[in-house]
């Protein structure tokens, strides 16, 4: 997009994201959990945040359900509002980024062109993609939230799994399989790898 006559922004901050990641003794990341509503993305965020935080990693989260009511209260869920809102929650990410935290997403995200594209706005480099993995079926028997009983009926059009798309990620960084595995386990997936990633290197 161009960028409007009127509007100078400066690029060259005085500080790097290099110097606050070595304030903060971290690696800043952005871990992007994707997967159907009730696959376990906010619980497994959750988990991630109190393991890390234990481990004294600074981290933010973000959820699809919380930044819907403040910053993306605007959006539906039509395929042209998903983007708007992932686009918006990546630009979010990517100051977080910027500032050393290490940010943890829960969004359905729910097609291949949404994640690259918030892959493209956060860069390639920084962006883990974790897909949490479970079946529609699985989802629909936890129906935690009682949405999909609702799409079922009709009550609620363009729900994901139901009559709007879900892409499955082909080539994820992480895959937690929920449906076979307990939350403690699931957890300890997405750990192991993330852990190296984010660990501060001193050069
Ligand atoms: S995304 O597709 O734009 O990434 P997001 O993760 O922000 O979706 O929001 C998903 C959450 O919104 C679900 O967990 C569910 O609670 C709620 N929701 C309400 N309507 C829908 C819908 N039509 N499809 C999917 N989720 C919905």
């Amino acid at each position: 997009m161009p960028t409007p006559e009127n509007i100078h922004p400066v690029f060259n901050q005085l500080l790097t994201r290099a110097d606050k990641e070595k304030l903060l003794n971290q690696n800043a990341r952005v871990i992007w959990l994707t997967g159907l509503s009730g696959a376990g993305k906010t619980t497994i965020a959750r988990q991630f945040e109190l393991a890390l935080n234990k481990m004294g990693y600074l981290t933010q989260i973000l959820d699809g359900d919380n930044v819907r009511t403040g910053i993306n209260s605007n959006l539906g869920f039509t395929a042209e509002e998903r983007y708007e809102n992932v686009r918006r929650i990546a630009e979010v990410s990517k100051l977080f980024l910027n500032c050393g935290i290490i940010c943890i997403n829960s969004f359905i995200s729910p097609t291949k062109s949404i994640r690259d594209m918030a892959k493209q706005i956060i860069g390639e480099e920084y962006f883990v993609e974790v897909y949490v993995n479970a079946s529609l079926a699985t989802c629909e028997k936890r129906d935690t939230k009682g949405l999909y009983k609702m799409a079922r009926e009709g009550k609620i059009k363009n729900f994901t799994g139901i009559d709007a798309p879900f892409e499955p990620p082909e080539n994820p960084d992480v895959e937690i399989l929920t449906g076979n595995l307990s939350i403690t386990d699931s957890v300890q997936v997405g750990l192991s790898y993330i852990l190296p990633l984010i660990s501060y290197k001193h050069i």
